[in-house]
């Protein structure tokens, strides 16, 4: 997810379980003018691994060049982005517009394939919107590319992020193909990952939005998936924990300013389901330390569940 798995969050969701990462997407125009923030997009340690980079871009070019400067960083998969949503992405032919020009979707990932010493996959849409579901075809013209997998989010470009997941078409997708499938959208608890396998035989599932404030999603799907048995939440003690963590590795790979900083986008996620959190939450934007950070974050273990058990289905709501 751009602007969320940095390292720090790739860290605490490894720490979880989480088997396989991503970078956030980095566009393959500024890897190749090297800017200072897409250095640190790249940064990685041992223990994040295995780990993929995924690209955004629409010329060959600049994609095999971006392909060439990243190589010694040597991540385990190159995907290219087709899926992305925002208007400023699309305008200039990336992201999901891509889903609209499937001939030049090919040559890129053709190109990609030829340059790249690790396999190449790509992340695409239902399609670009409800009269233009065209994923099956897609998906048939990367495979032909000579991709080794793909993922695909069940929601066209015009549905954003809201509304419902089209289960089907990744089906379809599924059956058509022959490479590993990644199905992607609404993954946001352990039950729903297991209808995301369940509905449309996917390989794999992708967890997108269903991390943030949650790095416990990764151990608690495994445990659902192996013995079927609904987990709780964590208690507001390990919250803290892992919030302390999390900050303190945001603080270690940013500074102090900045890792706190970016921590008060986090903190609401953390908190959600807690009972009446949102003084918790105002104070958070006022706190520029990681000193101050951590006395906030002390506060939550006296926090409880808005219901008495915290569980899933009432954090997600
Ligand atoms: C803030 C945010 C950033 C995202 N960034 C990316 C991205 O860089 N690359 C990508 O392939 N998908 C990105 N996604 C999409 C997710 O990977 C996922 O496909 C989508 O959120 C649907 O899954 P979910 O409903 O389980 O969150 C992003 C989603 C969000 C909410």
């Amino acid at each position: 997810m751009a602007g969320i798995t940095d390292l720090p969050f790739r860290l605490m969701t490894r720490s979880f379980g989480c088997g396989f990462a991503f970078l956030e997407m980095v566009s393959a125009r500024s890897i190749v003018s090297q800017s200072g923030r897409t250095d640190r997009m790249l940064k990685s340690m041992q223990e994040d691994r295995p780990l993929g980079a995924q690209l955004l871009g629409s010329e060959t070019g600049f994609l095999v060049q971006a392909l060439e400067r990243i190589r010694p960083h040597g991540y385990e998969i190159i995907d290219l982005n087709a899926a992305c949503p925002v208007e400023k992405i699309t305008r200039k032919g990336k992201g999901a517009a891509l889903l609209r020009e499937p001939k030049k979707l090919k040559t890129l990932l053709e190109a990609m394939v030829r340059n790249s010493d690790v396999p190449v996959t790509v992340k695409i849409r239902a399609g670009w919107d409800r009269d233009s579901v065209n994923a099956r075809d897609i998906a048939l013209l990367a495979e032909d590319a000579g991709i080794c997998g793909l993922t695909i989010h069940g929601r066209t470009r015009a549905q954003g992020y809201g509304g419902k997941v089209d289960y089907r078409v990744i089906r379809q997708v599924k059956e058509a193909l022959s490479i590993p499938v990644i199905a992607s959208g609404d993954a946001l608890s352990p039950q729903l990952i297991w209808k995301l396998f369940e509905e449309t035989g996917c390989d794999a599932v992708a967890i997108a939005r269903g991390a943030l404030g949650n790095p416990w999603i990764f151990r608690d799907t495994m445990e659902y998936l192996e013995k079927g048995s609904v987990p709780q939440r964590p208690d507001s003690d390990e919250i803290a924990d892992a919030m302390l963590r999390h900050l303190e590795l945001n603080c270690g790979f940013y500074g102090d300013k900045k890792g706190t900083v970016l921590f008060r986008k986090l903190l609401p996620w953390y908190v959600k389901g807690l009972h009446e959190v949102r003084p918790l939450k105002t104070d958070a934007f006022k706190v520029a330390t990681p000193q101050e950070m951590a006395k906030l974050i002390g506060a939550v273990r006296d926090y409880k569940y808005r219901h008495a058990e915290g569980n899933y289905a009432e954090v997600m709501n």
